[in-house]
């Protein structure tokens, strides 16, 4: 069981992992415009790893006896000025995710929601993880500024990335 209160909170966090997922989509089709495959395939995994996140909430709300609502979801931007650009609104897009998780968080102590507690302590774990990675990225990216050779090789690095989560 769960309360009406969480289960909605849940309910909303599924639609927005949804939306990650698809504002990664949107970035990865930008890569793939500019021939830069790596970029667009780290992009591919990011995007299946949050329909994993959304599927995992899915899964759990059914676990506790609650119903999905199919969320509306926004259109997410497919504009980006830059290579930078695209990993600074990656950034500023996880760091509000983990606010939200906080505030998930923060609402199962109060409602003493141990088990949904529990539940997210996964996603809190996975929140550090993807700051640091995009994080990492970024400042290679800003030590790379303008060397397209420095470029490709990261390109072909990140060609290499496989999902990891379900
Ligand atoms: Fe589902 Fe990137 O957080």
């Amino acid at each position: 069981m769960i309360n009406k209160k969480m289960a909605s909170l849940l309910n909303e966090q599924f639609g927005k992992e949804l939306y990650a997922s698809n504002l990664y989509l949107s970035i990865s089709s930008y890569f793939e415009n500019q021939s830069l495959e790596g970029f667009a395939n780290f992009f591919i995994v990011q995007s299946d790893e949050e329909h994993g996140h959304a599927m995992r909430i899915f899964d759990y709300l059914h676990d506790v006896d609650a119903k999905i609502e199919m969320p509306a979801i926004a259109k997410p931007p497919d504009k980006f000025k830059s290579t930078v650009h695209a990993f600074e609104e990656t950034l500023k897009q996880e760091k509000q995710n983990s606010k939200d998780i906080y505030t998930l968080v923060k609402q199962s102590l109060k409602d003493n929601e141990f088990a949904t507690h529990t539940f997210l302590q996964w996603f809190v774990s996975e929140q550090v993880e993807e700051e640091a990675s995009i994080k990492r990225i970024l400042e290679q990216l800003n030590m790379i500024g303008n060397n397209k050779s420095a470029l490709f090789l990261l390109d072909k690095d990140l060609s290499n990335r496989k999902a990891t989560t379900e």
